[in-house]
């Protein structure tokens, strides 16, 4: 494999970590042009540090409580990744918003991923079972995964790629989730491999998917 791109995974909170461990897998596999350079967490006791470890992957621990403001925080986040030479950023389970300073530093090089199908079920206090949840209330036969670029509002940027699952009528918050994260596994590391082969081609808010590059 030549020059695998250089990713950075951002988790916060608990982050326990298993979209982190799908794309360790696709880049070990070989399957993804890419490796994980660093991780950085919040919190040294998410789940994501110690998957990070296990595989030799630098984990670094940045508490914005330590910073004086969210500002001088994302300047260490940046300050840390430029270091690292890294050319995309990955949020995995990074659930704080990310300002205007962070998001120019790396345009259109930083993925989410959303367990849902966006527009629909994002936005603000829209994570983890509120949004299976929200999906369940509305009576939708539908949810899926959507991985999109970040911008600078929660859950907008353009969407990169969808992957759709089915709600069941029995279904709860628990075992809906776990079928749309199953997909996630899957769509994340796809979505890398896309930006690693620059197949992506943003045109306002639509991500063209291209043959070559
Ligand atoms: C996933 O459901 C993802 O869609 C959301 O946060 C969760 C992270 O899970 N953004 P994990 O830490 O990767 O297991």
């Amino acid at each position: 494999m030549s020059n695998p791109i250089r990713v950075g995974v951002l988790v916060s909170g608990r982050g326990r970590g298993t979209n982190l461990q799908a794309i360790i897998d696709a880049c070990e596999r070989g399957e993804t042009a890419a490796q994980v350079s660093v991780v950085i967490s919040t919190n040294p006791e998410a789940g994501a540090v110690e998957r990070a470890r296990r595989h030799g992957i630098e984990a670094l621990i940045v508490d914005p409580q330590q910073f004086a403001s969210q500002e001088n925080y994302e300047r260490e986040l940046t300050r840390l990744l430029h270091e690292r030479r890294v050319d995309l950023v990955c949020l995995a389970g990074y659930m704080r918003k990310l300002s205007p300073l962070f998001i120019g530093a790396f345009r259109n090089r930083i993925l989410n991923i959303h367990p849902a199908l966006l527009p629909a079920f994002g936005g603000q206090g829209m994570y983890g079972h509120h949004v299976h949840e929200a999906v369940l209330e509305s009576g939708a036969k539908f949810s899926g995964v959507t991985v999109h670029l970040v911008d600078e509002e929660y859950d907008h940027g353009p969407i990169v790629l969808q992957t759709v699952v089915p709600v069941h009528d029995d279904d709860t918050p628990d075992t809906l989730a776990a079928r749309v994260l199953e997909q996630e596994h899957k769509l994340y590391p796809q979505a890398i491999r896309l930006f690693a082969e620059k197949r992506l081609k943003v045109e306002g808010r639509r991500v063209k998917i291209v043959e070559e590059p």
